[in-house]
């Protein structure tokens, strides 16, 4: 069976960049975090990974970030679970 539709919980450091393999991929991507501010630079990552790759592989960065940008919609949810991933969580556990 051929996945053609990738969910993605989490739009930090893992999350995008799962969320970009599955892209340059050719896989239709929904992108999931709790906070749109997230989500936006999640995009703005991508977009400068798909630009730089695009760059030295002498292809066109525009065309790298509009491919990426039809294949991944990010999406806020308002359910947050106390998971150990949140940032509150992980900064507060750093501090000690
Ligand atoms: N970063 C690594 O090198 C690495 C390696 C292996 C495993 N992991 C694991 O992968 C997971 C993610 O790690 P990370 O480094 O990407 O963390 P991160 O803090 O960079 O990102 C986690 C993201 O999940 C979001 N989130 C939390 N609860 C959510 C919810 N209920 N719904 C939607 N989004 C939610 C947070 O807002 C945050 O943006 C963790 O379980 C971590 O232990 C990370």
């Amino acid at each position: 069976m051929e996945i053609k539709n990738v969910g993605v919980i989490g739009a930090g450091t893992m999350g995008n960049g799962i969320a970009q393999v599955f892209a340059v991929n050719g896989r239709s991507v929904v992108l999931v975090d709790v906070d749109q501010g997230y989500l936006d630079r999640a995009m703005a990552n991508m977009t400068k990974s798909v630009r730089r790759m695009a760059e030295k592989g002498g292809k066109d960065p525009a065309a790298a970030e509009a491919d990426l940008k039809a294949k991944v919609r990010t999406r806020p949810t308002s359910s947050r679970w106390p998971a150990s991933t949140s940032r509150s969580r992980r900064s507060s556990r750093t501090r000690t």
